[in-house]
């Protein structure tokens, strides 16, 4: 039978962990219990998002932003709660309700998409296999020059698509709308006007995949002399997005795992030749530059998030190397320091660090393809591990050139230049050995050296420590507010010496104003009967909210409350209850007395009314004294 609803998002809920599902689009870094990272929903420089895998919620402490994983796939991603839904049923094998099952149309263009890329892939692939013509001759040969064998051709689908106009347009038409060839990046409207002409020709096809395997895009080289450009690149499309992609991860990240590190390349033969040659730990951009997404969808798969730069030993490919090293900088930015020394007397663990960056950089051969082709793959396993950290290799690249610089001008120059590097250095004793060195290779005063850096260093606003995260509280709430929001985060303390219908007996509708706060506390009435612990009731209030931000927010705050509530005795809980309830109705009678009072001063004129009044206030403070008696 099939599922209801409910228990399909309960059971796609079980399946989503919320540490996974942030780390898409967050870079984490375990502190504690928790995971901290750079908010997604705010600029920020200092990490104040935090995602607690206990309760599977997340937090940030500078903007308020807050939910479970659900809410957080829902706002990164700006989609709907049953699109959403819909999708994970799908990707999961769920079987939807039978209401809900009309999928929408994006959906199966997407697919669409994805299935005439394979095919597309496929039939580039059994043409270079089995057809003999000259053409497809010439790519083989092509290839074998390349040293690519038929077990590399199978392993990475490689095909050609052949110099003729419709080629690939004349088979794929049968199966797939003009619509889906043309937005999948496979044919293009013919200058003439009529019909369609494939978009690769006369090139060696490389097919993309995504990190599920997925075909999603192709790259393209050319074939034969004066064919430009070198490589035809698909454009961006719904399912291809190349900031967001590494070509080679799919088939890498087991041993990206495994390593515990992963090797940027620059081109797709350099991934090519890499995996084939057991270094399969490889990837590379697509095209593109490098950018923060990239490094983000790495550090998923990397624990210690070490990243080999190993882009072409030419000097394009030395700058790509810093600009490289400049995003993956970025992308690491507030989670801590680069990691910059080797010596393991001083930390073995790797969570001391927000990364390590290493650079291959061969002394020869134009890019590590040719490297692996003519001298071996053996002796670049070897470069691999003995790998500098990036501040060894820059600090190395700089006195390479310490002859080119003699004068006291040129000297300070060149000082300048580099003066960025050993001031990321933050540890002061490791600074001061490179300071050394340098100063020694140059033959300048190593003490004039670092007083240079620390004028530097006084006047950057360095980045604030964790630690230091303060929380902003955005609204002025009220005293009767906070306290009611502290009275219904009660209910939320995932280690209360009290059971949710203890709770409940203590605490009464009566104590809430707050409209919101009254809604939560109704739907907390409701839901406590049926959940066994604070963690399902979280997720099923999240539920309950789902299509209200606002009230989600509200929970993020009470749960952020509850946990300053945990590890409390029965007695200390039960202050922490009443004190709080003292407090609102403290709060509702200085309302009261305030509303008495201006009425009061408006009765001014009106004798009787002032004297009702008077009455009345008495009649108020002979009971707030009454329920003082009782409550104390
Ligand atoms: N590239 C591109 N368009 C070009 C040239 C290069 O998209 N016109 C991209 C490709 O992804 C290519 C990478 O940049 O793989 C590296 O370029 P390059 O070093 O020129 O190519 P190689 O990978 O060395 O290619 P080959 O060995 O086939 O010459
Ligand atoms: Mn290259």
């Amino acid at each position: 039978m099939a599922k209801t609803l409910e228990e399909v998002i309960a059971e796609i809920k079980n399946r989503l962990d919320i540490v996974d599902v942030v780390s898409e689009q967050v870079i984490l870094k375990k502190n504690g219990g928790r995971y901290w990272g750079l908010c997604p929903f705010h600029k920020e420089k200092t990490p104040s998002f935090s995602v607690n895998p206990q309760l599977g919620i997340y937090k940030c402490f500078g903007c308020g932003a807050g939910g479970d994983a659900l809410s957080f796939i829902m706002k990164t991603k700006n989609i709907e709660f049953m699109d959403l839904i819909k999708e994970l049923a799908q990707k999961y094998g769920i079987e939807m309700p039978t209401n809900f099952q009309k999928q929408n149309v994006s959906k199966n263009l997407r697919n669409e998409m994805i299935s005439a890329c394979e095919k597309a892939a496929m039939y580039y692939h059994d043409l270079l296999i089995h057809q003999t013509s000259d053409e497809i001759k010439a790519a083989n040969n092509y290839l074998t020059n390349r040293s690519i064998s038929r077990e590399i051709i199978d392993k990475f689908t490689l095909g050609i698509a052949p110099k003729a106009y419709t080629t690939l347009y004349d088979i794929l038409k049968k199966d797939f709308s003009d619509e889906v060839l043309e937005k999948a990046g496979l044919v293009l409207p013919s200058k003439e006007g009529k019909g369609y002409i494939d978009r690769f020709r006369g090139r060696i096809i490389i097919p993309i995949q995504n990190e599920n395997g997925d075909y999603v895009a192709f790259g393209a080289r050319a074939l034969y002399k004066d064919q430009n450009p070198k490589y035809l690149n698909s454009s961006d499309s719904l399912i291809y997005n190349k900031s967001k992609l590494l070509y080679g991860l799919y088939t890498a990240k087991e041993a990206i795992k495994e390593e515990d590190g992963v090797i940027l390349m620059e081109g797709y033969f350099d991934v090519i030749s890499a995996q084939a040659h057991g270094i399969e730990n490889a990837v590379a951009a697509c095209g593109t530059a490098l950018t923060p997404d990239h490094i983000k969808l790495l550090s998923r798969y990397t624990k210690s998030r070490r990243i080999y730069l190993s882009f072409d030993t030419d000097s394009a490919g030395q700058k790509a190397t810093n600009r490289g090293a400049t995003i993956i900088r970025e992308a690491f930015e507030g989670l801590g320091d680069i990691k910059q020394f080797d010596e393991s007397y001083i930390s073995t663990s790797n969570d001391k660090y927000s990364c390590e960056i290493r650079v291959i950089s061969p002394p020869e051969g134009k890019d590590p393809d040719e490297f692996i082709r003519t001298v071996g793959a053996e002796s670049f396993k070897k470069i691999i591990k003995n790998a500098p950290l990036l501040i060894d290799f820059q600090v190395n690249n700089f006195l390479k050139h310490k002859k080119d610089y003699k004068t006291p001008q040129e000297k300070t120059k060149y000082i300048k230049e580099f003066l960025p590097v050993l001031l990321e250095i933050h540890n002061e004793i490791i600074r001061t050995e490179y300071v050394k060195m340098v100063a020694d290779a140059l033959n300048i005063d190593e003490e004039a050296l670092e007083n240079e850096i620390r004028k530097i260093s006084s006047t950057n606003t360095s980045v604030a420590p964790q630690q230091e995260i303060k929380k902003i509280v955005t609204k002025n709430v009220s005293v009767s507010e906070k306290a009611q929001k502290n009275l219904l985060s009660v209910f939320l303390v995932s280690d209360s010496p009290f059971t949710f219908t203890q709770i409940s007996e203590m605490i009464d509708n009566s104590h809430f104003s707050n409209e919101t706060l009254i809604n939560v506390k109704s739907t907390i009435d409701k839901l406590i009967c049926t959940v066994n612990n604070v963690k399902e009731l979280i997720e099923q209030l999240y539920t309950a909210y789902i299509e209200n931000p606002e009230i989600q927010q509200v929970l993020t705050d009470l749960i952020g409350i509850a946990e300053t509530f945990t590890n409390l005795s029965q007695e200390d809980f039960q202050s922490v209850i009443d004190e709080n309830i003292r407090r609102i109705r403290r709060c509702k009678w200085e309302e009261e007395k305030e509303k008495m009072r201006n009425l009061y001063k408006n009765a001014d004129e009106d004798e009787t009314e002032a004297l009702k009044i008077q009455m009345q206030i008495r009649d108020k403070i002979n009971n707030r004294i009454k329920s003082e008696k009782i409550n104390d």
